[in-house]
């Protein structure tokens, strides 16, 4: 298999996505977390290539299982006719996994401390190694177990087709692990002006708070899963959302809420261990999903995706931040609604109709964002429309880190 050059448009995401998040790692004054987000930053690269060489290896094993797919947006051209090998999201998924497998493997030990330890190792008095820190585990084990139980079912699902109903309920059944072992905080902070209404400061949910957890992971990777269907759009959605989130985590390490030994500075960092490796897979996984696709990134990506947000929401205890990147997908999802629910007719595919003749996309009546677009700006090429979907992601990311800043004020 031949990798071919890296499209302009996807060299534009990556910088526009990355610039951010290296600029704001210049504000890090702590070593330590300056440290600690080298490390992760070096395991993402790392899984970045490992999904790039793990690609070419899948992409026949998959055709050989028939697990593939027609892309329907070049039906009528010789593109159309091609077995596309789907459920690649499968080594992305399978890499991030190592990814973070590896990664407390080595946070888990200090690296001087490890350093010391290979200098006195079997001389008399040699330094014990001590592990720095534990309390972290049991959660970034549960999430673990979680995304890891999400792919699960995810790749049971491209296997198997489970029907629509079911499909939409199978991440409530793998934020079991996370749900059980969550032990954090069960309430949310108050706005002032809500608070004028006679609303506490800090309104306790208890049980609830773990319903509106399984509420956001069932919201989270439905809703990646239905803003797809053209070329890109799952993988880079999921790529701009990830460097959003890492780079409003390393901004808020940068502030006075960053100071070492903080649940806020834990949250955060925690957040940006998932976020780094999840972008830099993403990518890998770009450069063979990108228009026009060799590789489909299947439910097996568009849940693992979701599910890994969703974690790194709950769990960064930023959720109300993540809702503002994901006005895109809370659109879609509100605009989907009706069709979801039947009250106007759903067919297996709602994208849009390509006329061989122009090669360009005209919109269908379906009710969703992908036919919305061109129904506001008109017929355009497959990359044009993920281009402006994307756009429009990165708009709302932004929106959403400054909308973010100014409501800080009426949270004190
Ligand atoms: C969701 C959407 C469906 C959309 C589909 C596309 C809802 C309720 N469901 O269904 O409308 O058509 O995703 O992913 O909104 N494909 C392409 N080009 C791409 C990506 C996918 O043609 O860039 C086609 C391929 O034939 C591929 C198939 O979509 O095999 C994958 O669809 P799948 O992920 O199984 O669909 P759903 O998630 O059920
Ligand atoms: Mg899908």
């Amino acid at each position: 298999m031949v990798i071919r050059a890296v499209p302009p448009k996807l060299w534009l995401l990556a910088i526009t996505g990355y610039a951010p998040v290296v600029l704001a790692f210049f504000y890090v004054n702590d070593f330590k977390t300056r440290e600690l987000i080298i490390l992760s930053a070096i395991v993402s690269y790392l899984g970045l290539v490992l999904t790039k060489a793990l690609i070419p290896v899948l992409q026949p094993i998959h055709l050989r299982r028939n697990l593939f797919g027609y892309d329907i947006n070049k039906k009528g051209t010789s593109g159309g006719e091609k077995k596309v090998p789907e459920s690649l999201g499968l080594a992305p998924g399978v890499v991030f996994l190592v990814c973070i497998i590896l990664f407390q493997l080595l946070q888990y030990y200090d690296v001087p401390s490890v350093w010391h330890w290979v200098q006195t190792w079997g001389r008399e008095g040699a330094l014990k190694q001590e592990p720095i820190e534990d309390a972290w585990l049991v959660d970034y084990n549960a999430a673990l177990a979680t995304i890891c139980f999400m792919l699960f079912l995810g790749f049971a699902d491209d296997v198997l087709d489970i029907p629509w109903r079911v499909k939409l309920l199978l991440p409530a059944l793998a934020s079991l692990p996370l749900v059980a072992a969550y032990g954090g905080g069960t309430g949310i902070s108050v706005p002032l002006p809500l608070r004028s209404l006679g609303l506490p400061a800090y309104l306790e949910l208890g049980l609830l708070y773990k319903v509106y957890m399984v509420m956001l992971v069932i919201f989270c990777t439905n809703a990646i899963n239905i803003l797809a269907g053209v070329n890109g759009l799952e993988a880079g959605q999921t790529f701009v959302i990830a460097c959003a989130v890492a780079f409003h985590n390393i901004w808020e390490l940068a502030g006075p809420g960053g100071a070492p030994g903080g649940a806020h500075r834990d949250g955060h960092l925690f957040s940006l261990y998932l976020m780094l490796p999840l972008a830099g897979t993403t990518l890998g996984l770009l450069l063979f999903n990108w228009y026009p696709s060799q590789v489909f990134v299947g439910d097996t990506y568009t849940y693992f995706a979701g599910m890994t947000i969703a974690v790194a929401g709950i769990l960064g205890h930023l959720s109300e931040t993540l809702l503002l990147f994901l006005i895109p997908q809370v659109l879609n999802f509100a605009y989907s609604l009706p069709q979801l629910f039947k009250i106007v007719p759903c067919p297996r595919h709602r994208l849009p109709r390509f006329d061989p003749a122009t090669g360009l996309l005209h919109a269908t009546p379906n009710w969703n964002l992908v036919n919305l677009t061109l129904h506001m700006f008109g017929p355009c090429t497959e990359e044009q429309l993920c281009w402006r979907l994307l756009k429009f992601q990165m708009f709302c990311c932004g929106f959403g880190l400054g909308l973010r800043w100014v409501l800080t004020g009426i949270y004190k």
